[in-house]
């Protein structure tokens, strides 16, 4: 059986063979884009070239790329943990061309490495075309359906709609029609009762897209309408860790190599048994996924904080802190622990990870410390306003409070609703936005200055003589009063 690392390598080796020039992978927190905070596929760091304003010599690349799927039009958060085949940081192998081979050769190479290198059986694989759309004036991919048609039989070849078969880096930037590629991983006498291409798209757990194949054809503009591209480009991401799954016969990206260790190494420090009770599972599994993505951002030199991308990571870990504080029993720092497993495994393909080990490890355990500080009570008042709730036979948890569990004891929004829909509830948002809103209000005026006005001492005109002297008698011209947040001094 190939090792996670293997493949990788297989992967560089088979793209590296048809003239690709393997390349790094950028660095999974974005700092000059404004559209993107954080890397969410490997085109990221192409768009320049897709969108014909850099060289896009070599023409042909391919790596694996980090990927942070956490915010904006990407997002899988919720469904971490809870399935078996989301992540928030996951690897994405890709290959590209920049005005070099396009459908065809996307097609041919992609079955030539999943079919003849990997060995992956063809009758497990459905590929997906756009249908076209009607209110973008774009017609069916008839094109890619016919280079299909030459590796698959007809039944394999599905139509996709604009939600699946249009793909989008964000809201505006390079896009264009797509083909997907599906494993059917269900056992033979499940494959017989329902053929595999009723389930594709169907959210079935052993169903699930490996590839996605982008036929880059538009700009996506502000205004909504699609501009054709200088060139044509081929943008393909594989989900690494899904790919791993399948090369090892395993039914969920937790059981593979890659998250193995990390959840092993949850069982020693909690002295529980992965895979006997749901709750406890999940949690592994939310820890294990989380910790990569925070592991990944601080190597990449995003810490948490409490603004913008800083507040995102924040978030990712204060989530898991709280999984495994509640489900897996751990009151102290935890996750900090997990991070020289994660570095023993991935710190040969990204030596971002040894290379900042300590870093990692002190800024977690730091981050992890200070929320644990506040966690329990913030939970028991959670758990009080839910009983409160339960008793006057309302479901929603009003914004104040969300906002008290956020300014005093560190929740952020999304881990109060998170608690709350477990135990059937839910959050008024709105009101949580408004009470931040009058926070920042109180902020602002807390922080505004008054000034009075200058009471001239004597006339005289001002000098400055710092770089030539440390010491020399002067003269005060007018001074004022200035009152900030109660306190006065004078300048
Ligand atoms: N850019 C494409 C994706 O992320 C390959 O799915």
């Amino acid at each position: 059986m190939m090792t996670a690392n293997e493949i990788r390598d297989s992967f560089k080796k088979f793209f590296e063979s048809k003239g690709h020039t393997i390349v790094p992978s950028a660095p999974m927190v974005i700092k000059d884009d404004p559209t993107l905070m954080f890397t969410n596929a490997g085109m990221n760091q192409w768009k320049d070239i897709i969108l014909g304003t850099r060289e896009p010599e070599p023409r042909r690349r391919a790596d694996t790329q980090k990927c942070l799927r956490v915010s904006g039009k990407h997002n899988d958060l919720e469904e971490v943990g809870h399935d078996t085949y989301h992540h928030t940081m996951f690897e994405m192998l890709g290959n590209w061309s920049f005005g070099d081979y396009f459908k065809e050769g996307a097609i041919d190479y992609a079955w030539e490495y999943l079919v003849d290198v990997l060995k992956l059986n063809p009758a497990d694989l459905y590929v997906t075309v756009f249908e076209g759309s009607e209110e973008e004036g774009l017609t069916r991919d008839d094109e890619a359906a016919s280079y299909w048609a030459k590796h698959v039989p007809a039944d394999h070849i599905i139509n996709g709609n604009k939600h699946d078969n249009f793909w989008e880096m964000g809201d505006t930037g390079p896009c264009g029609p797509c083909s997907e590629i599906h494993l059917d991983s269900r056992t033979p006498e499940e494959k017989a009762k329902v053929p595999g291409r009723e389930l594709v798209n169907k959210d079935d757990p052993q169903v699930i897209e490996i590839w996605n194949i982008v036929f880059m054809q538009y700009e996506r503009k502000a205004n909504g309408s699609l501009v054709p591209l200088p060139m044509h480009v081929i943008d393909t991401g594989m989900g690494f860790e899904r790919l791993v799954r399948a090369m090892q016969g395993k039914h969920s990206n937790y059981d593979t190599d890659v998250f193995q260790p990390i959840i092993k190494e949850e069982e020693a420090i909690t002295g529980m048994k992965y895979g006997e009770k749901e709750e406890t599972d999940v949690a592994m599994r939310v820890c294990a996924d989380h910790l990569r993505a925070v592991a990944f951002s601080i190597a990449d030199g995003q810490l948490p904080s409490n603004a913008k991308a800083g507040y995102v990571i924040r978030r990712i870990l204060r989530r898991a802190v709280r999984y495994a504080y509640t489900f897996l029993g751990q009151k102290e720092g935890f996750l900090y622990k997990l991070i020289p497993v994660l570095t023993r495994e991935m710190g040969e393909a990204f030596p971002e990870l040894k290379a900042q080990h300590d870093l990692i490890l002190h800024v977690i355990k730091e981050e992890e410390d200070s929320f644990l500080r506040t966690l329990e009570k913030g939970i028991n008042m959670l758990n009080s306003a839910m009983d409160e709730l339960k008793k006057q036979g309302k479901t929603e948890l009003d914004g104040v409070q969300a906002f008290r569990l956020f300014d005093t004891y560190g929740f952020p929004l999304d881990l109060t609703e998170l608690i709350c829909r477990e135990n059937g509830f839910t959050v008024a948002a709105d009101e949580f936005d408004a009470e931040m809103q009058k926070q920042k209000e109180r902020a602002r005026n807390a922080a505004a200055v008054e000034n009075s006005d200058w009471v001239i001492l004597r006339e005289g005109e001002q000098q400055f003589v710092g770089y030539d002297f440390t010491e020399y008698e002067c003269h005060i011209l007018r001074y004022r009063k200035v009152t900030q947040k109660k306190n006065t001094y004078f300048e």
